[in-house]
């Protein structure tokens, strides 16, 4: 990991170790994947301000998310099927994230279960839930997470129904992987990988494994939840799922003000601003641009979360200064996973700590409380985003 000095350089590892379809499962994004491109190119073009002599020797990354201390304004993004990065991937990334002081969230599509995952690690997580058409299964995963004593339940709201993805349908991608003569060779060059996932706990859905039964033919992803997932979930479902839920709830896929407002009112503890990383409406304006907006429309009302692109210590700054209280990293942490297993997230991790920190530095900023819309340096992204175009970033 000596010669890993920053996240692409993580991405390139895992491209070599990771067979093709899982490596390009977790780098695509639905359709013409314009709103995946939007999400970097937007955040490159907020520029920070260089700021000198200000005494920054006294610095810290450390602030809270909702109401808990952690190491810097990050959590891990709740990433479907972890655990073909590298077998275990879920356990392997919850013991970095735990390690690092910020908190992971298992994902309903996980290949560990929320019970794998307990039994491994010794902090609470999050758990993200997906609502089925069988309330009666959402309902079990909910009280499975309090079980499990999860520490928040964050509901992903904008995968009712699945944006396509060409690059799995070209590549045939199957859970549990199958081994086929187009995919032999590629499998054959990654032992390590191989090995892995060999070795892993499971091989297929971890949390909906009683649930898949009598379904394994089908066995492609989207398939798979075209016919599950529940395309009338509306509002009045998060009120539902409130009433279950004892814990913190975090609406993750708010992109537009209006949805936002509402959100604000649901009494949900904190929303995420995303678009699920540019893998559900292509043509949505990145998350990013939809971030100011808003920001100025809750205000205090409500913690913001934020994700879509973050590679980067300058990336959790730039979202931080345009109104998010932390980030979520997606992509970043899973080239992590793949590249170097539990070390590679860690050294995910550190990349982005010890850049943040930096860039706290150069832009004469102390605390991550001291971070605002002042460090950002184009006059546009620092007015008030109420009602600006997203294209003024
Ligand atoms: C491979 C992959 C799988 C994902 N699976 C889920 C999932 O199961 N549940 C969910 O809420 N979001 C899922 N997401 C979206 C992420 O939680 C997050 O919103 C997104 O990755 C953020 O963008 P970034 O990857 O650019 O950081 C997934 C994203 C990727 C890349």
């Amino acid at each position: 990991m000596k010669n890993i000095t920053c996240i692409e350089d993580l991405r390139r590892a895992a491209r070599r170790k990771v067979p093709r379809a899982f490596f390009e499962y977790a780098e695509g994004g639905s359709y013409a994947e314009e709103t995946l491109r939007a999400n970097r190119a937007d955040l490159e073009r907020i520029k920070l301000r260089q700021r000198v002599l200000v005494d920054v020797s006294e610095r810290s990354t450390k602030t809270t998310i909702l109401g808990e201390p952690v190491s810097m304004p990050l959590a891990l993004a709740p990433i479907g099927l972890c655990g073909m990065q590298r077998g275990d991937g879920e356990i392997l990334a919850c013991r970095a994230a735990q390690a690092a002081g910020i908190p992971f969230t298992l994902s309903t599509m996980s290949i560990c279960s929320i019970e794998d995952v307990a039994a491994a690690v010794d902090k609470p997580f999050w758990f993200q839930l997906y609502v089925m058409k069988d309330r009666g299964f959402a309902r079990s995963l909910i009280e499975r997470a309090a079980a499990a004593k999860c520490s928040a339940l964050v509901l992903t709201v904008d995968l009712q129904i699945l944006g396509q993805r060409h690059r799995d349908i070209k590549n045939g991608m199957t859970v549990p992987p199958q081994l086929r003569l187009a995919n032999f060779i590629d499998i054959a060059t990654k032992p390590a990988w191989a090995l892995s996932v060999l070795r892993g706990k499971r091989k297929t859905f971890g949390n909906i494994a009683g649930y898949l039964r009598g379904m394994e033919s089908v066995n492609t992803l989207s398939q798979w939840i075209a016919g599950q997932f529940d395309p009338a979930l509306s509002w009045k479902d998060v009120e539902w799922i409130a009433s279950l839920w004892p814990g913190k709830l975090i609406l993750k896929g708010i992109n537009d003000v209006e949805d936002a407002r509402i959100a604000a009112k649901t009494g949900a503890a904190a929303i995420v601003v995303s678009n699920h990383g540019g893998r559900q409406l292509d043509g949505a304006p990145s998350s990013i641009a939809m971030l100011p907006p808003i920001a100025d429309a809750l205000g205090s009302q409500i913690e913001i979360m934020f994700d879509g692109g973050i590679r980067s210590g300058q990336d959790l700054m730039r979202a931080i200064a345009l109104g998010a209280r932390s980030c979520l990293s997606g992509r970043a942490y899973i080239y992590g996973l793949g590249a170097g297993g539990q070390a590679g997230v860690t050294r995910a991790l550190e990349i982005m700590r010890n850049e943040l920190d930096v860039c706290m530095a150069l832009t004469g900023i102390t605390s991550i409380g001291g971070i605002s819309r002042r460090v950002i340096a184009s006059m546009e992204a620092r007015q008030s985003g109420a009602g600006n175009p997203p294209s003024t970033l």
